[in-house]
């Protein structure tokens, strides 16, 4: 069987292909906006097909002699309006399905229904009509999930983020809203087992766990995590409060925040049950195993893909980005290594962030992702998804890897809010560690900004690049990072 997964540098697509990986009974190829994003380990066994669903070449090419194709693609965090790019998208992807002779499209979208749907859900269903509309051609498996919980996904960030940090929450009304929560890995197998099911004809199928309103589900995840919480409901509080409210206790951004918020007001259950007439060999776990599960592949740092590895934009966040050379300002430090290996001191540039911070002058990052925070950015808190190593594509606070060469180079890409566009590079030479900070300013604004910093940047990245070196050194006399 030739299966093409789309979305597989995201959150569920990358977690797909590694399930497929595992099977010796299919062929995989993957359809990618940056082949860079895929890890280098896998780009052998796959074949790889560079392009986007707008085009209709790249569509060709990856739909050509494929038996089931996933659609695992959004285009939620678009600027522009995402619906119209969502609905051309699927459009695009039926058409040229139907066109190279697939005989499955798998689809996964959102639960719920049209009337109550926020404008979110709205467009994942008109995307499963879409790609459904022509089933005299092909078949198309849609499934409809509601919240899912695995390490990394964006409702398990915001549960876990809550619980954690406050023992006391004051709580919206929407709280009591129903929802059938299912774990990531459940996702992955009704996903997986339905390449290959026999079924006829087009099918909508919903899958989740048991029901229960979102106040359970804080409740039980603080039980799991052994915290006793204590939720005080108001009728009072907006979805704009609540968002305003995530975004300061939680890593999600204000625009991702107020999506999910509204989405919050409807009810997000199971309406049908073809997930136990059809795929009865799957079991969900419950909600308390599921949260437990993602909670042990945080502390040993497994956690496969995050909410924020795709910006689900029109054009991936890093594509074309790992060159320098647009910037006209910059700011450079060299540092001897002082007889550290090259490796280590990569290794120790591949550490920073996340909890280990950036060494000194903690208060001063804080007040930079505080201030991103407070103008709708990412902030400091999406940290890092493993402690130790980086791949290209991976969020780090608010900077994004734009490349990585082993030992040589490490890009960040700025995803704050700036007047202009930033870059974070180090380069180890053979006898040192060359840091750049680059800058391409936005008008006026962009220089007064570049500035208006300099004092700042001079205390922090001369220190950054000393510390760098130093933690090599320790790498290379204890071993350790
Ligand atoms: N995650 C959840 O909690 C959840 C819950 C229920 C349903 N779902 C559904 O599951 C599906 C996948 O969601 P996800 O969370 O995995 O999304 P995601 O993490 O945001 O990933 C989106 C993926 O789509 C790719 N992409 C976006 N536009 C594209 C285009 N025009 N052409 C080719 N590739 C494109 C992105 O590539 P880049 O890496 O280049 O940006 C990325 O790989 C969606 O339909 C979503 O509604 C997800």
């Amino acid at each position: 069987m030739n299966i093409l997964i789309t979305g597989a540098t995201g959150y569920i697509g990358r977690r797909l292909k590694d399930r497929f990986l595992s099977r010796t009974d299919c062929r995989l190829r993957l359809l990618v906006r940056n082949r860079n994003k895929v890890r280098p380990s896998v780009l052998g066994r796959v074949d790889i097909v560079e392009g986007d669903t707008f085009h209709k070449e790249a569509l060709d090419e990856a739909l050509q002699g494929i038996d089931v194709a996933y659609y695992l693609i959004h285009s939620m965090g678009a600027d522009k309006d995402y619906k119209d790019l969502d609905r051309l998208s699927a459009e695009n992807f039926r058409d040229a399905a139907i066109r190279a002779g697939v005989k499955r499209i798998i689809y996964l979208g959102g639960l719920g229904v049209k009337e109550t749907a926020s404008k979110h859900l709205l467009s994942r269903i008109e995307t499963g009509e879409i790609l459904s509309a022509r089933p005299e051609c092909i078949q198309t498996i849609w499934f409809r999930a509601g919240v899912i919980i695995g390490s990394g996904s964006a409702s398990f960030e915001i549960i876990r983020n809550l619980v954690q940090k406050l023992p006391i929450m004051i709580t919206p009304k929407w709280v009591t809203t129903m929802t059938q929560p299912i774990a990531v890995d459940d996702v992955l197998s009704y996903l997986a087992a339905a390449a290959d099911k026999d079924l006829t004809g087009n099918m909508i199928i919903d899958i989740g766990a048991s029901p229960m309103s979102f106040r359970e589900m804080m409740l039980k995840a603080a039980n799991v995590m052994g915290l006793s919480r204590m939720m005080i409901p108001v009728p009072v509080l907006s979805p704009r409060l609540s968002s305003y409210w995530l975004i300061l206790f939680t890593p999600i951004p204000y625009k991702l925040a107020t999506a999910l918020v509204e989405g919050l007001k409807s009810e997000t259950v199971v309406l049908n049950d073809h997930a136990t007439c059809f795929f009865a060999e799957i079991k969900p776990v419950s909600y308390q195993d599921a949260v437990l599960k993602a909670l042990k592949e945080m502390e040993g740092n497994q956690i496969l893909s995050r909410w924020c590895d795709s910006s689900g934009g029109a054009v991936c966040d890093i594509k074309d980005q790992d060159n320098t050379s647009s910037a006209i300002l910059r700011d450079c430090r060299e540092y001897p290594l002082g007889g550290a290996s090259r490796e280590s001191v990569f290794r120790a540039a591949c550490s920073l962030g996340g909890e280990e911070g950036w060494f000194h002058y903690h208060l001063l990052w804080q007040m930079r992702g505080l201030i991103d925070k407070l103008v709708g950015g990412y902030g400091l808190n999406r940290g890092r998804r493993a402690r130790g190593r980086l791949r290209i594509g991976d969020s780090l606070d608010f900077w994004k890897v734009a490349d990585i060469k082993e030992n040589k180079r490490l890009l960040l890409l700025a995803q704050m809010k700036l007047p202009g566009k930033a870059w974070l590079e180090f380069d180890i030479q053979s006898d040192k560690l060359v840091q750049t900070a680059h800058f391409l300013p936005k008008g006026l604004w962009g220089r007064l900004y570049w500035y208006s910093v300099l004092p700042l940047h001079h205390l922090v990245f001369t220190n950054l690049s000393r510390q760098i070196v130093l933690r090599g050194q320790k790498i290379d006399k204890d071993g350790d990072a």
